[in-house]
């Protein structure tokens, strides 16, 4: 039998209404949720990704700014910026969107962000607190893997989750968020890399395998446990047949013969992306009035 979908636009959009309450609620209390979110250069995928940030801001009631830098910024233009934002008491959250140009550097510019206005939850210090199992903002696309998986009732504890890619943004985050002591975790995790040699004998092995190494269709069926659950976190841009399309990290039309549920791309991690941002921004301007 074909695996059944994991609707994750579903799921970001009931997110969205109970951030939207949330965010009515501050506005109650004379706070209006602003995010900045800061775009440098114009790659086609970053800029449909600063749209879709937009488009649910306004439609949860966050404020957005939007800031377009050039790609030949100098770093100094953009940590100015951002300590002007930190500074900034209507400004909450602050997003740079990745990746930099190459002559910029990431980790600079992340640093450079308050780490209570951090709701990408990259900032060196939050990370930390993640690991430590403290509260923090949690990167949005890890969030909304386990809020997907959560909501779907697919249980964590005790399973063997096999994680492939190990990104600052998704992989790595994303072992520590599964493998913390609560209800909502309790995975034994393994993390699978681009070096990681006979990939396949891990994955084999995954109750829960989440695909986030950024290459169309890795995930082979043959790669896959009859049963398992299979979350993909790539959207990939090709061009097949003359026209360019988005493609996941997973074989899909084979993999969904194997596994029992299966996240769709496009309609899947993303819109949970975009969902669990705006509840870290309404989590930063509730923070920042209490
Ligand atoms: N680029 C790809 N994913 C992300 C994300 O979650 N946040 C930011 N800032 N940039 C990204």
């Amino acid at each position: 039998m074909a695996a059944s979908l994991i609707d994750g636009k579903l799921i970001a959009a009931r997110i969205r209404e109970e951030v939207a309450a949330q965010v009515s609620v501050l506005k109650q209390k004379g706070v209006r949720p602003c995010l900045a979110v800061i775009l440098v250069g114009d790659d086609p995928a970053s800029r449909t990704y600063v749209a879709a940030k937009r488009k649910a801001s306004q439609e949860v009631g966050i404020r957005s700014i939007q800031h377009h830098l050039a790609k030949d910024v100098a770093e100094s233009g953009l940590t100015e910026l951002i300590e002007r934002l930190n500074c900034d008491s209507g400004v909450h959250g602050i997003l740079v969107q990745l990746p930099l140009p190459s002559h910029v550097n990431e980790y600079n510019i992340i640093s450079a962000i308050s780490p209570q206005k951090d709701v990408d939850g990259f900032h060196p210090y939050n990370a930390g607190r993640l690991i430590t199992g403290l509260d923090t903002f949690i990167p949005c696309t890890p969030f909304g893997v386990s809020q997907m998986i959560l909501k779907s009732g697919i249980e964590t504890s005790g399973k063997h989750v096999v994680i492939v890619g190990r990104s600052n943004i998704v992989g790595k985050p994303l072992t520590n968020l599964l493998v913390q002591k609560t209800d909502t975790a309790n995975a034994t995790v393994t993390l699978c890399h681009s070096r990681t040699s006979n990939i396949k004998a891990h994955t084999l092995q995954a109750d829960i395998l989440i695909a986030a190494i950024g290459r169309s269709r890795f995930i082979t069926a043959d790669m896959v446990k009859p049963g398992a659950v299979v979350i993909d976190v790539g959207i990939n841009r090709i061009e097949e047949q003359g026209k360019v399309c988005l493609v996941g990290d997973v074989d899909f039309e084979e993999v969904r013969k194997v596994a029992s549920r299966i996240t769709p791309v496009p309609g899947g991690v993303g819109p949970m992306t975009v969902a669990m941002l705006m509840q870290n921004v309404a989590k930063a301007a509730g923070l920042s009035s209490s």
